[in-house]
């Protein structure tokens, strides 16, 4: 045996946990449950927050098209890229995915966050508690110099947890969705700006992605 899909994919091995929150790598084996969140609607669908409104499929095509994008992280994990997405769990239930994602990692020591809560899940912090959760990840267990996050100007929600999370807004400009363009915010979060959390961040397999995303 050439090894375990851990030692063969290090992303798969990754687990961070802090109070009752669990993130844990997405597998092929999640994304029935992640897709149950889904169909319970993530959004308004008269909006959308995504810049790829991947939501707005018709809902029989979704559980195919997330299955495909599952597969495009693995693809994009390759080149000095990465694709980083966390199944979210709650007391053993799926709630969400927290994902973070670079183009040129080792070369630019940064990556860019996002986030999607189920709607029952919105609006308890939890979606403060796994930014916070990814961002130990990308200072404390790959040692990231800066992570960044956009969001529609009327994405309050998103806004005010990278506000509340530390980052600081580094410009506006427009972003397509639904092919209308959109006012955007872009922020940045360097390490001595990270407004931590009470609970501490435990984070399995962080050292082995470090290497394999050649980050030393
Ligand atoms: C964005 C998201 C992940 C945030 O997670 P959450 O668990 O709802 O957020 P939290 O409860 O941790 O915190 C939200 C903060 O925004 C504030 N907020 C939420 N909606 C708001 C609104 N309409 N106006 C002003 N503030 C708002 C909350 O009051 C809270 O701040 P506070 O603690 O100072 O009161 C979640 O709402 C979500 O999944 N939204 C849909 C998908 C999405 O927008 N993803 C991000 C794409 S950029």
């Amino acid at each position: 045996m050439t090894g375990t899909l851990e030692e063969i994919w290090p992303p798969s091995g990754l687990v961070v946990e802090s109070g009752d929150l669990r993130m844990t790598a997405l597998r092929e084996a999640d994304v029935p449950e992640v897709l149950d969140v889904v169909a319970g609607g993530i959004h308004d669908p008269s909006w959308t927050p995504f810049a790829f409104p991947w939501t707005d499929a018709p809902a029989e095509e979704i559980p195919a098209n997330y299955l495909r994008f599952f597969a495009s992280t693995l693809a994009r994990t390759q080149g000095g890229g990465a694709s980083i997405e966390l199944v979210v769990r709650r007391g053993g239930r799926v709630v969400g995915v927290q994902a973070m994602n670079g183009a040129d990692v080792a070369g630019s020591r940064r990556m860019e966050t996002g986030s999607w809560l189920g709607l029952p899940f919105q609006g308890q912090g939890l979606g403060t508690r796994m930014r916070r959760m990814m961002c130990a990840l990308a200072f404390d267990g790959l040692g990231l110099d800066a992570v960044t996050s956009s969001a529609r100007e009327d994405n309050a929600a998103s806004r005010r947890v990278s506000e509340k999370v530390g980052y600081r807004e580094t410009g506006r400009g427009q972003a397509e969705r639904r092919g209308v363009p959109t006012p955007e915010v872009y922020f940045e979060l360097l390490p001595e700006g990270f407004v931590r959390g009470d609970d501490p961040v435990r984070i399995t397999g962080a050292d082995q992605l470090r290497r394999f995303l050649g980050l030393t």
